[in-house]
């Protein structure tokens, strides 16, 4: 059983789809922690809801930034958390953070990164015209959204979308890869060389849509 720590700063419907997936038995973990850095973040209700312990940390508590991830560490390790889970958490995440859980970092990006990094990528896409867009999950290093890729997905973005119809076409992905690549991960099949993060029994199916191979 993986220990999971969420962090989270707004709805926090990435993090139900964590908590459904692991109900429904499809995800072997167990969320110890939810930290928000917002005092409105709606994730707060849903793990009230699921009985998540829940700790709000406000960045302006502490005298810098570095202090503010070392408070997080240290709240995150009191738990025995294995794995780190950025769950729309709108923040560039600090070295003594990263440090403590080195390739024990999870984000999603409502983007296919490389591409439209930062804050709204699905916008970025729109206005950029591309054809197609979708979501990264990747470790996180101390760039913006720049750690080794572990899995994506894609979706057709149309030239009627706007950044609200993206999203939402964007986001049903989102809530199936993130619960996923955390499946990868607690079963102990993924291993990162370089920037290059390995599978172990992945394969691509050349029949299927190449972009969203079976994991
Ligand atoms: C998602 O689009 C995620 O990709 C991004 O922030 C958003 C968070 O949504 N990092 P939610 O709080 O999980 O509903």
């Amino acid at each position: 059983m993986l220990n999971l720590g969420v962090l989270a700063s707004g709805r926090g419907s990435n993090f139900q789809s964590i908590i459904d997936s692991i109900e429904a038995g499809r995800l072997k973990a167990s969320v110890k922690l939810l930290i928000t850095d917002k005092s409105d973040a709606y994730a707060a209700e849903r793990a009230k809801k699921h009985s998540i312990e829940h700790l709000y940390i406000n960045p302006k508590d502490f005298t810098n930034k570095d202090v503010f991830y070392e408070k997080i560490a240290g709240e995150l390790s009191a738990r025995g958390v294995e794995l780190v889970v950025l769950a729309g958490f709108m923040r560039v995440v600090r070295k003594p953070l990263i440090e403590r859980f080195p390739n024990r970092i999870m984000n999603i990006h409502p983007a296919l990164l490389p591409s439209f990094p930062g804050l709204h990528g699905q916008q970025q896409a729109a206005d950029y015209g591309v054809r197609i867009s979708g979501c990264t999950v990747h470790f996180v290093d101390e760039g913006m959204d720049t750690g080794p890729v572990i899995v994506q997905a894609a979706v057709p973005v149309s030239p009627e979308d706007t950044e609200d119809t993206l999203s939402k076409r964007i986001l049903k992905l989102e809530h199936k890869i993130f619960p996923e690549a955390i499946r990868l991960f607690a079963e102990g099949r993924l291993s990162v060389e370089g920037r290059i993060v390995k599978i172990r029994g992945y394969c691509v199916d050349e029949d299927a849509c190449l972009l969203n191979p079976p994991l």
